[in-house]
């Protein structure tokens, strides 16, 4: 059985493909889906032994699973942490993490720009139980510390985030963390661990919503956190009582959909690039938000942090919500779609999409313009959907 442990001088793809195989144990290459709730014990010393060890994937569903178990090892293999723990979906991840390190009377830093869900939860859940939070300009390092309160007990990050694609320094945050003894979270779901790291920057804990890009083919729900053993035997133990187990199904289906996660976020950053750089030349655009652009104006820190830019974009049309509409209507091979990072290309206007959800005072904080659009790569060649984009921009 091949075993290739910690080693860190394979490849991304190589780890993809290895790092789960000593976790097998029968003859298939493809992975078995293992559907059994429950697991027999031998005798009653092994009882004792499988029903109370953390993250044990043989005794019952809601503890772990062993399907689930190797997608958590891949994931962590590829973010280089020790451990980690796979969710029902991005949320359950998010919530759980909350739950564990968080008590009434405590105190969070967030940014003023999150993933909708996240935003909810702090600007809505948490106070309800004496939480409070926080919100800074993740553009501005020296905001995250100013906000810090003898009582801050976590900071919350995600980079780059929709729909402004701004940034957060998550070296200087991680520091400002650990010299307070704060616990630091990073929502990498739009980077990708291929693209970004935050272990390698000092941030306690990532978090994914799996049912984007780690699934990548628009068809499972699920969230991952990578950490130390003892953060994540934590949450773990919270998760013993949320219960946001996945299905063993959409486990299988994230760990089949992760042997490809850098062939396919690879051709993502170059459509993404070749998306932007074309937008960014057009007279019907009034402006493009994406890293990869020099015109960005974190192109440096991006530089700095991430190795790829990553698949997503957004950008302003100058004729406002109609245009906006009618690009997408002209448009014949992006669909008109919200959850993203699959190999599809999906587009929105979020003006559209989170108006049902969010209030006119956090659309606006949120820099949601009415002809904002939010362009997600796929994988489809490049050339095909440049020329789809051009044709599109010319019937409006
Ligand atoms: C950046 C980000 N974080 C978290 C989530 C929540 O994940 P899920 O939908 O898997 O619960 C999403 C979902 O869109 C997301 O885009």
């Amino acid at each position: 059985m091949t075993k290739i442990g910690d080693n860190n001088s394979y490849g991304l793809t190589t780890k993809l493909l290895y790092s789960d195989i000593d976790l097998s144990d029968d003859w298939s290459v493809s992975p078995p889906i293992h559907q059994s709730v429950n697991a027999v014990a031998a005798d009653a010393e092994e009882f004792a032994d499988i029903s109370s060890v953390p993250l044990g994937d043989k005794f019952y569903a809601r503890h772990g699973n062993p399907t689930t178990s190797r997608l958590a090892k891949v994931i962590s293999s590829l973010e280089g942490g020790e451990s980690g723990i796979i969710f029902s979906s991005g949320m359950g991840a998010i919530t759980t993490t909350l739950l564990s390190f968080l008590k009434a009377g405590d105190h969070v830093v967030a940014q003023t720009n999150h993933y909708m869900g996240t935003t909810e939860m702090v600007t809505h859940v948490l106070p309800k139980y004496g939480i409070e939070t926080t919100k800074v300009d993740q553009r501005d390092a020296l905001a995250f510390e100013r906000a810090v309160k003898p009582n801050t007990r976590l900071i919350l990050t995600e980079t780059p985030v929709n729909p402004s694609m701004h940034i957060t320094d998550l070296n200087f945050v991680s520091e400002l963390a650990k010299s307070k003894g704060i616990i630091t979270f990073c929502d990498n779901t739009f980077a990708t661990p291929i693209n970004q790291k935050p272990l390698e920057f000092g941030v306690d804990i990532v978090m994914h919503s799996a049912t984007k890009y780690i699934g990548g083919h628009h068809d499972l729900l699920a969230g991952s956190i990578t950490a130390s053993q003892t953060i994540v035997e934590q949450i773990w133990d919270m998760n013993m009582n949320v219960g946001a187990i996945p299905s063993p199904f959409n486990s299988w289906l994230a760990l089949r959909g992760i042997r490809t996660l850098e062939l396919r976020v690879l051709q993502q950053n170059r459509n993404a690039q070749a998306i932007a750089e074309l937008l960014e030349e057009s007279s019907k655009v009034n402006q493009v938000y994406y890293p990869g652009l020099k015109s960005h104006p974190q192109h440096g820190l991006a530089q700095k942090q991430m190795s790829g830019f990553g698949g997503l974009l957004t950008f302003d049309l100058k004729g406002g919500y109609d245009a906006g509409v009618k690009f997408i209507e002209s448009l014949k091979l992006a669909r008109n779609a919200g959850s993203l990072g699959g190999v599809y290309s999906v587009i929105i206007q979020p003006a559209s999409m989170f108006a049902g959800r969010l209030t006119k005072e956090l659309l606006e904080e949120q820099g949601i313009t009415s002809g904002l659009i939010r362009f997600a790569a796929g994988i489809e060649n490049t050339t095909d959907i440049l020329n789809d984009i051009e044709q599109a921009l010319e019937q409006i």
